[in-house]
């Protein structure tokens, strides 16, 4: 009966059918989904961090406003997909357990350390650039409850797009020598790891042929890696900055930017756990639980006052 089962799944995801949360799914499906969502979830969760450190040091009212909602629509985000991911039968305690005990992965970007307020816009810029490049295949991705998330994240995330862009093109156009140069350096420190956050080359990436064979990535790691060096050029011109690599070149035959080695081995690293913020990162995940027990408690205890019934 299983292969059955597994069978009429195949053929509607064949159909370009959408999976609800109470159909039956094979159980690879499922733990690649709650994988992958619960990883993204952290990921905004961990990612209010380093613009969080900001908030204080805004350099005026209307960036500080800017700057708070766009770390409260993260703190969202990340509520929408744990929700996505409890649609799959595993519990928020159980998602947050694997990412305090340091199982579970999140963006390797969010790693990195925020050293001025240039990196405020080159985050919105380039990180929320590279995040909008891979969210928006998601929206049509086959688990259903994980597409109808991504459609409200990709409109916050190009919002989040645009104020760093616009900051940025503020400080380049109306800023001074010094600000200049803070955005430049900016710039060069987050490209890489930029183009890290789309994950390794197709041919090392252990869970894209299956994801895309169930529809749950539609497009791969290295197609929008180039989507997105090929997007980012143009509005590098316009900034007026420069793209720290000196292989980065039009190809007219390929029609799309060459661009120099990514250093894989640095990726690697980051992920594994010994990358420059990753203790710290972590640390203040942690903190902010343990700090919340008396929360939680008192949540429970006040619950449990006014359900009599179910107590009994
Ligand atoms: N950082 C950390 N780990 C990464 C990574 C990255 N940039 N890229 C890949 N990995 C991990 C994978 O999770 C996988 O490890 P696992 O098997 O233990 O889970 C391993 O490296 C091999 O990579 P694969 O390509 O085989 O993995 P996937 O098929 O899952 O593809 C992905 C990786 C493209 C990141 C995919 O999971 C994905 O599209 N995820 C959803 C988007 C997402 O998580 N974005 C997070 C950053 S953006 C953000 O948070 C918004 C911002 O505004 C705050």
């Amino acid at each position: 009966e299983e292969a059955l089962l597994e069978e009429r799944f195949e053929a509607r995801i064949d159909d370009g059918e959408f999976i609800e949360a109470k159909d039956w799914m094979p159980e690879h499906y499922r733990k690649t989904l709650v994988r992958q969502i619960s990883q993204h979830a952290h990921s905004e969760i961990v990612g209010m961090l380093p613009e969080g450190n900001w908030i204080t040091r805004a350099p005026t009212l209307k960036r500080k406003a800017i700057l708070l909602a766009k770390v409260q629509d993260e703190g969202g985000h990340g509520l929408y997909l744990y929700a996505a991911a409890e649609t799959l039968g595993t519990s928020r305690d159980q998602l947050l357990d694997a990412l305090h005990t340091g199982r579970a992965k999140y963006s390797s970007i969010f790693n990195y350390p925020t050293l001025t307020w240039a990196d405020m816009g080159t985050i919105g810029w380039l990180v929320d650039g590279a995040a909008i490049m891979n969210q928006v295949p998601i929206c049509r991705c086959s688990y259903a409850p994980y597409a109808r998330a991504m459609i409200r994240i990709c409109r916050e995330e190009s919002f989040h797009q645009r104020q760093g862009y616009e900051a940025l093109l503020t400080m380049m156009q109306h800023g001074t020598e010094a600000q200049r140069a803070m955005v430049q350096d900016s710039v060069n420190r987050w490209w890489w790891p930029c183009l890290m956050m789309f994950g390794p080359p197709d041919d090392q990436s252990p869970n894209s042929a299956q994801s895309m064979r169930w529809g749950i990535k539609r497009v791969s790691n290295d197609e929008l890696r180039q989507k997105f060096v090929d997007a980012t050029v143009e509005q590098a011109k316009v900034l007026g900055v420069t793209l720290p690599d000196p292989d980065l070149k039009w190809n007219e035959a390929r029609q799309h930017h060459d661009f120099g080695t990514i250093d894989w081995s640095e990726f690697w690293r980051v992920v594994g756990g010994d990358g420059p913020c990753n203790q710290e990162r972590l640390g203040a995940r942690v903190k902010a639980w343990e700090d919340g027990a008396w929360v939680r408690e008192a949540a429970l205890a006040h619950a449990a006052k006014h359900t009599p019934l179910q107590q009994a």
